[in-house]
């Protein structure tokens, strides 16, 4: 049976490719795409998440959700997504957005599903702390938060903290105290997953498809990274998918991790104890390594499978 999963995304270079390997995957059921503002502003990410499900054929509906974090002010990444948040890539332009804001139809999915859901978030975590914490008891339909989020180390956005972590802390945390099983993709798995030039001529090579085509156009937008000498970027949102459709793929590390919520410089860093010096009990699992020439082999060949 698929596993039943909500993505919460922030599209985004890397959510698009992670939207459309999830819309690709017979191992998942996409029961709704809901939509925040982070790699850009709403009005970009929500017409993106439209367009990526209309270009492969979809019929997972798209909730708009927030615009910001539940404190502080909105920032966006237009240095690594483009102020539209695709690369300036242009799609064809999808559908409107599905009735009912984000958290709303979280709730009521969570509500009305048979089995428990699989929350998957991969950007900001607004829409899903809202769900959770304007109706607490629903956690128990909750299987497991799956997330692209936080960094042991250095961060890509503080010099400690990492962007979806840091662009809302006190999101973050309600998703830690919920209760429930939380899963890290963090920036040391996603390092793991550099897209590089030949990666994306692998990719091209296998078909004329739209979807293959954009994921590769939009990849190729990305600026490489200084932190990994220009070699490539790093495709964080795909990991935290591709960890429910190929766990062997994966390595994991039960840890108990917390967020600062400071105001100062460390604000929105994660603080992983894998050694249990905190005392904490674990409260999550963290994805230590990957296995990224099946990682890129399988985006390649579910994005060759889409329209
Ligand atoms: C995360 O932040 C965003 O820029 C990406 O889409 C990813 O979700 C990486 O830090
Ligand atoms: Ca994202």
């Amino acid at each position: 049976m698929p596993i039943p999963v909500i993505i919460d995304c922030d599209p985004g270079t890397d959510d698009a490719v992670a939207l459309l390997l999830a819309f690709a995957s017979p191992e998942l059921s996409v029961l709704a795409v809901t939509v925040a503002g982070g790699n850009a502003g709403l009005h970009c990410t929500l017409p993106n998440a439209l367009a990526l499900t209309a270009l492969a054929n979809s019929p997972t509906p798209v909730h708009a959700g927030a615009d910001r974090p539940l404190l502080g002010r909105f920032r966006s990444e237009p240095g690594v997504h483009g102020d539209d948040g695709l690369g300036g890539v242009k799609l064809p332009p999808g559908g409107q957005p599905a009735p009912g804001l984000a958290a709303d139809v979280i709730r009521s999915l969570l509500r009305s599903h048979p089995e428990p859901l699989t929350l998957i978030g991969i950007g900001p975590a607004t829409n899903l702390a809202i769900a959770l914490a304007t109706e607490p008891a629903l956690a128990k339909k909750v299987a497991r938060i799956v997330l692209m989020s936080g960094s042991r180390e250095a961060g890509n956005v503080t010099p400690e903290a990492e962007f979806n972590a840091w662009s809302d802390p006190e999101a973050l945390s309600i998703l830690l105290d919920a209760g429930r099983p939380v899963v890290f993709a963090t920036l040391e798995l996603t390092a793991q997953a550099l897209v590089t030039p030949a990666r994306i001529a692998a990719w091209r090579a296998r078909g004329s498809g739209s979807c293959l085509q954009a994921a590769c156009d939009i990849q190729a937008s990305v600026p490489p990274s200084p932190r990994f000498g220009r070699r490539g970027a790093p495709l964080h949102d795909p990991c935290a998918v591709a960890w429910l459709i190929r766990p062997d793929l994966f390595t994991v590390r039960p840890c108990s991790v917390r967020v600062d919520l400071g105001p100062g410089p460390g604000r929105g860093r994660t603080l992983f104890d894998p050694g249990g010096r905190t005392g904490d009990p674990p409260n999550a699992t963290v994805l230590e390594t990957l296995d990224a020439d099946g990682f890129f082999e399988l985006l390649g060949q579910r994005l060759a499978n889409l329209p």
